[in-house]
């Protein structure tokens, strides 16, 4: 039996979209993005790879849960790598509520890839790491690291990976999420992007305007310009979510909800609180804002949707193991 390997990593919030494929398998993504790593959200992975089994075993929060084709490829890959046929124990734990637009596929991966590859007694650099987690879920490339990351798309196995872009960002940013329902979606993120990839006619110009989004909010990032960074990650959402509209057959991740907070947001903006919205495949609002006005934001936020859950989080860190 190999050793027992505990691994935790946190959410992130792209400010600067994925959202397509160019290689299903390998997850090589049409664009290169950038996130922000919170520190609220996160998944702790426990693997073992045990040869008293006879398959794979996956629980997700206690329950036994059927193991799915993408955990399956990331644990594939673990074993070509270190030469094994061993099945594998997964115990994973979500504190982040379960494919609600909130990125459980990013912690949830990143934690995987780290677990099962130390388990299998492989050493693996970050990148490594980043590039193995990239197997599971496209998003969980950048949660190896925390901080503000960049998932530079490459062009296949080799160089496509997240590297740091500002690890340690000494600057008051704070993201709410605003979780106005954390049931799981209606169409995944893998389903969504798909969609949109081949039958969105504005597709091209999602690519070519995601590049240029790229150099805006690195600089942003650079010169810690607040203002730049929340308008060019709120447009950027919005480009995302108007190619799903645009698809064929269309579809949306907006509620009611997800539209108030957008109007809200921009209410807000009118009377002097700076704040920008993003949103991921789902309902919930990700509220970008800083120190000084932020408990403003949330009990004008709460009194406008008293039933929303609204999580106040900030930087966080990149995926580490658990002694
Ligand atoms: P989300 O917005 O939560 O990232 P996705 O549409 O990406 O939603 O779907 C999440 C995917 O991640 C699902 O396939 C789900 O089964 C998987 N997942 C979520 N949490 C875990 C976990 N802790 N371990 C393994 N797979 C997970
Ligand atoms: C809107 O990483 O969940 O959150 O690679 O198919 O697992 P798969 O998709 P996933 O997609 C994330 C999409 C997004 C934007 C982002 O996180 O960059
Ligand atoms: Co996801």
């Amino acid at each position: 039996m190999s050793k027992t390997v505990t691994a935790r990593a946190h959410t992130n919030i792209a400010l600067v979209k994925y959202w397509g494929k160019k290689d299903d398998e390998l997850i090589i993504p049409m664009n290169s993005s950038l996130s922000l790593t919170l520190d609220h959200f996160y998944t702790d992975t426990t693997v073992t790879f045990d040869s008293q089994l006879v398959a794979d075993h996956f629980t997700l929060d206690g329950q036994s849960t059927p193991v799915s084709a993408k955990i399956t490829r990331v644990i594939d890959r673990v074993r070509t790598l270190a030469g094994i046929t061993t099945p594998a124990r997964i115990d994973s734990i979500n504190h982040v509520p379960n494919m609600a637009g909130l990125a459980s596929s990013a912690s949830a991966f990143a934690a995987l890839a780290l677990a099962a590859s130390q388990a299998a007694g492989l050493d693996l650099s970050l990148r490594d790491v980043s590039r193995l987690a990239r197997r599971g879920s496209g998003s969980a490339t950048r949660s190896v690291y925390g901080g503000f990351v960049e998932w530079q798309m490459g062009h296949d196995d080799t160089d496509s990976y997240a590297v740091p872009y500002l690890e340690h960002p000494d600057w008051d940013i704070h993201v709410l999420a605003v979780v106005v329902n954390s049931a799981p979606k209606a169409i995944s993120s893998t389903a969504g992007m798909k969609r949109v990839v081949s039958t969105s006619p504005f597709y091209p110009a999602w690519v070519e305007q995601t590049a240029k989004d790229m150099v805006t909010i690195k600089q942003a990032i650079t010169a810690h310009d607040f203002t730049q960074l929340g308008e060019t990650a709120e447009a950027n959402a919005m480009k995302m979510h108007a190619l799903n509209m645009a698809a064929l057959p269309p579809f949306s991740y907006f509620s009611p909800d997800t539209i108030q907070i957008l109007d809200a947001i921009a209410e807000l903006r009118r009377q002097g609180y700076e704040c920008y919205a993003t949103i991921d495949a789902g309902p919930n609002v990700k509220i970008l804002c800083q120190a000084a006005t932020k408990d403003h934001i949330i009990n004008y936020i709460q009194g406008l949707l008293p039933t929303s859950q609204i999580y106040s989080a900030t930087v966080g860190p990149g995926a580490t193991i658990c002694e």
